[in-house]
């Protein structure tokens, strides 16, 4: 998996070319195949990623007017053919060409719906062609079930033939198990005198990059080939391979967590995106999702249905059974069960946050506790609060969202209700069902509807 040594020499005048124009039919989807996010990340971007860490330096990306969308999400350096219409993988090739710097001389053809492949699969292909001293080498493997693949037919010394597609093939060759895996090591110069001259299958009129295969062959220069993995090569095509591909990054990404020392208990069933960073002795239980720009600090434990999106999760937390979103918990902070923390809370370290708790804007300031059924939105909370059960922030008016400040040791009874804007002064109380709609002052006991002070010194 480690970029080759050599690199800069040898992959100076590589470009990658994915296709990512193609209709993707076979998912029986509104949204074009290589669109759907696999992990979190688009599906044609894991391939173009791939291509990248093997340092592959300039890339092309062939869209089609369906899958534009991607164009926003590509490096800004990548660039970009339009393929107007779907008319074959020769043709998006063709695209391709046509916005090819000069200075190209070699070629990487990959397909965008290959999120499995690796930069070592991408070194192979490269590889092989320079073996063979010849203008092609694909990539291939040994599939359990060919079905749908473009059979590869080779000679004695290991090169191929041709690739013939399942729709096109006779019985004998659909016996054939190896496949083509659509990955390419192809010369430049050669392929743009080739690209012309490929014609229209008469199966399906399509334009098959695949019969550039045969093309070397005929010319006396079969293709170089690359045998690789199946879990690195199989593409997507349907539902079922799209689970399979994902099921196979979620393995990796887990297994690279697991040998850097996170404690994974059930790595067939955490969903981590691989732009979470983990520290070691955490432990993830079974059914969590970690996505985004999420961190997990040392020894924090992520318990059983819990999902944290985009958050900073410190050191020794425990979050159990729940949903935390684009916050921060600084360390030792408890969640759970059943809590929900959204965008814009920060949490300092030795809060308790528990049963049904919704926090929103929360900044919740060391050692407060919110025990049970709580909202708290656009709020301040003070160091060593306690929030009674059933407490609210009635924070929006109907046409603004105002602010709420708790004090620190401030202490509210249950079911108190905060009408903000408003201030709790610092060690004041509530009694249970408080409606409080004025400030109170710092160390001063509030009671009833709407809330008054108890204080004989008012
Ligand atoms: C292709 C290969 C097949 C190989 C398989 C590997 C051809 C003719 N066949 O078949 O030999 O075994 O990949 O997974 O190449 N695309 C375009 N424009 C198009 C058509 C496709 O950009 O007009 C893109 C698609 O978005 C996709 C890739 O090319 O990313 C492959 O297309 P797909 O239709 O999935 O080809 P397969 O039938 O899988
Ligand atoms: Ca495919």
């Amino acid at each position: 998996m480690t970029p080759a040594q050599d690199r800069p020499a040898r992959l100076a005048g590589v470009t990658v070319v994915v296709l990512a124009a193609g209709a993707g039919s076979r998912m029986h989807s509104a949204q074009p195949k290589v669109l759907h996010p696999l992990l979190g990340r688009t599906m044609a971007l894991w391939t173009l990623d791939a291509a990248r860490l093997a340092g592959v330096a300039s890339s092309v990306v062939v869209l089609s007017p369906a899958t534009e969308a991607l164009r926003a999400e590509l490096p800004a350096e990548t660039l970009v053919a339009v393929q107007a219409e779907p008319r074959g993988t020769g043709d998006a090739v063709r695209n391709a060409l046509a916005v090819l710097p000069r200075g190209v001389t070699e070629l990487v053809i990959a397909c965008g719906d290959t999120p499995l492949l690796t930069p070592a699969d991408i070194l192979g292909v490269i590889e092989a062609r320079a073996a063979t001293n010849g203008p092609l080498a694909l990539a291939a493997f040994v599939a359990n079930d060919p079905t749908g693949y473009g059979r590869v037919a080779c000679n004695d010394e290991g090169q191929a033939l041709s690739v013939v597609e399942e729709r096109d093939a006779t019985e004998e060759e659909r016996e054939l198990d190896l496949v083509n895996a659509g990955l390419y090591a192809v010369d430049r110069a050669w392929l743009d005198q080739q690209i012309t001259a490929l014609a229209p299958s008469a199966a399906s009129g399509e334009i098959y990059l695949t019969d550039l295969v045969a093309a070397a062959a005929r010319a006396g220069t079969p293709a170089g080939l690359y045998v690789g993995d199946a879990s690195e090569l199989e593409g997507v095509n349907d539902r079922r391979q799209f689970a399979d591909a994902a099921a196979g990054l979620r393995e990796r990404i887990n297994d690279a967590h697991m040998a850097a020392g996170v404690l994974i208990l059930d790595p067939t069933t955490a969903w981590i995106e691989p732009s979470v960073t983990i520290a070691p002795d955490a432990v993830i239980e079974p059914g969590v999702a970690l996505s985004g720009t999420t961190t997990i600090g040392a020894r924090s434990r992520i318990g059983s249905h819990s999902s944290i999106v985009d958050s900073l999760i410190g050191a020794d937390c425990v979050i159990t059974a729940s949903t935390v979103e684009g916050s921060t918990l600084h360390d030792a902070v408890d969640v759970g069960p059943y809590a929900h923390v959204r965008p814009g809370c920060e949490i300092e370290s030795k809060v308790h946050i528990g049963n049904f708790a919704e926090l929103k804007s929360a900044r919740v300031r060391a050692g407060a506790k919110v025990g049970h059924h709580s909202y708290l939105g656009d709020v301040e909370i003070g160091a060593g609060a306690n929030i009674g059960a059933g407490t609210i922030t009635a924070n929006y008016d109907g046409k603004e969202k105002h602010a709420t400040v708790i004090g620190e040791g401030v202490f509210t009874g249950v079911g108190t209700l905060l009408v903000a804007p408003v201030v709790m002064g610092a060690g004041s109380k509530s009694g249970a069902g408080a409606v409080i709609t004025t400030d109170v002052k710092p160390g001063d006991l509030v009671v009833g509807v709407p809330a008054r002070s108890l204080s004989k010194a008012e």
